[in-house]
């Protein structure tokens, strides 16, 4: 048997054959006769007998190099306003895309069938445009965006350039925040299934308040060393399921941010990059709630972290109702965290307030890791309480340093591996947690 991560990188390398052997055919056949490749691109709207809209037949070039943005917006705008539509981006062509939104609400049922490849500019687009995403789905009910092709967000062109910079073709200066490939706002039952989206310059695939979401069997990838690319970002959003998936990029696979409940990720393959995280929460004094959350049947390699929960000193609310299960990790430096001193500078200051960490299980994480099995920091004030660990079993693949612990209250139903002895049991006293009555 092939490792995993082997047999599915000479898959994938396969198929990346398989499809440049199919495109150069495709080309070579095109520059003979004009017609040959471009079969869907001579099919005419058929109003009356189809709903069906073809981007090519909105007008776009599928060169790879025209702006087909228009002939995008008026593919969707057709088909918003028929029940059932297809807007259909149709394999074996490359579309260049520049920041879009398409605006819902549609008619029931519309379908967004990606079979080809929509790639974002070669040079990075600025804020002044009016949108800093790349492709945005807004205000959708009841839509699906499905397909076996690719959104390429060619993130290279910003992952280079240092955030506020001067670049030789524009005179403002870079955003630092960078643009998301893929993001869903204010919608609710939306699917998204079976796509690719890689090198997004900034978050690969985003939902902000949105409900009744379903992500499955997606693959996202981005180097490990390119900055901030978190795979898939929930904020605000409720009833939020992914499973099925691949996610390999070059910060979190997972971010759950606050505002979120009632999720649940499961059947996901992780890495590199840095594990499925909640957090970070409270940032400058911000309130922050995110509960009724389970990961389970999850795989995590070459990652920075297994799962984590990380908040800032300073802010309010909490992280409650929370299950980690079944997680398998293979040489990650921290599987099992909860970071209630989160500061992305060198040193923060401690306050007084936090947000509160509690009722958070970790059941059944195996594998192997490279610097700390456990670390569990929780706020002298805020101290993080019924926390279990059990059934834990990690083995070291470099000279490690011990679990850590501080101000953890809560227990662990079995021996772990290696031994926990930094729990503490009860309740913090004269710490009663009054903010878990807080609602968001
Ligand atoms: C959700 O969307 C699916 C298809 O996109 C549709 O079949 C279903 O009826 C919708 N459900 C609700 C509650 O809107
Ligand atoms: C997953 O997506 C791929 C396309 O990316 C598709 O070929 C495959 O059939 C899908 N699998 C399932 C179980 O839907
Ligand atoms: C927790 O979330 C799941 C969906 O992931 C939902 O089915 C369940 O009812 C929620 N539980 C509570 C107590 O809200
Ligand atoms: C703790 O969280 C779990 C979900 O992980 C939930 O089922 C349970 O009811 C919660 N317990 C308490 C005491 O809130
Ligand atoms: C904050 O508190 C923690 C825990 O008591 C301590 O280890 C850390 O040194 C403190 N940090 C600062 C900047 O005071």
């Amino acid at each position: 048997m092939f490792p995993p991560a082997r047999f599915n990188k000479s898959i994938v390398l396969v198929l990346i054959l398989l499809s440049l052997i199919h495109v150069e055919g495709c080309t070579r056949r095109n520059k003979r006769k004009s017609h040959d490749c471009s079969g869907s691109a001579a099919r005419a709207p058929d109003y009356g007998y189809s709903n069906i809209f073809d981007v090519l037949a909105y007008g776009a070039k599928a060169d790879g190099f025209t702006d087909d943005s228009k002939a995008f917006l008026a593919a969707w705008q057709a088909a918003c306003r028929v029940e059932s539509a297809v807007v259909e981006v149709p394999a074996e062509f490359r579309f260049l895309v520049n920041p879009i939104v398409f605006m819902g609400p549609c008619k029931e049922n519309i379908i967004f069938q990606i079979d080809g490849t929509i790639v974002a500019p070669m040079k990075p687009w600025m804020r002044s445009s009016g949108l800093l995403d790349w492709i945005q789905f807004k205000r959708v009910q009841g839509a699906t965006i499905q397909g076996n092709g690719l959104i390429d967000g060619r993130g290279s062109v910003w992952w280079g350039s240092p955030d506020y910079q001067l670049t030789r073709k524009h005179t403002k200066p870079m955003p630092a925040i960078k643009p998301t490939a893929l993001r869903f706002y204010g919608s609710y039952n939306v699917t998204v299934r079976d796509i690719t989206i890689q090198n997004s310059p900034q978050c690969h695939l985003k939902f902000d308040s949105c409900s009744s979401v379903d992500v499955s069997n997606v693959t996202i990838s981005s180097p490990a060393n390119s900055p901030n690319t978190d795979g898939i970002h929930l904020q605000n959003s409720q009833d939020v399921e992914i499973h099925h998936s691949t996610i390999g990029c070059g910060d979190d696979c997972v971010s759950i941010q606050t505002g979120c409940r009632d999720i649940r990720a499961h059947h996901i393959n992780c890495g590199p990059g840095h594990g499925i995280s909640i957090g970070s929460l409270g940032k400058d004094k911000t309130k922050a709630c995110v509960s009724n959350v389970t990961v389970h049947d999850v795989s995590i390699q070459d990652a920075l972290f297994g799962v984590r929960i990380k908040t800032w000193q300073g802010g309010s609310g909490f992280v409650r109702g929370v299950s980690f299960g079944n997680i398998e990790v293979w040489n990650v430096k921290i599987p099992i965290m909860i970071d209630q001193f989160y500061c992305d500078k060198r040193v923060c200051r401690n306050q007084t307030s936090g947000v509160a960490i509690s009722n958070i299980s970790f059941i059944e994480i195996r594998g192997t890791y490279a610097y700390k099995a456990v670390h569990l920091a929780c706020s002298d004030t805020m101290p993080c309480t019924d926390i279990d660990l059990s059934d834990i079993e990690l083995q070291a693949v470099a000279r490690v340093q011990n679990p850590f612990c501080w101000n953890t209250y809560g227990q662990s139903q079995a021996p772990t591996l290696p031994p926990l002895s930094c729990l503490q049991s009860g309740r913090p006293y004269n710490k009663a947690p009054l903010h878990t009555q807080d609602k968001c």
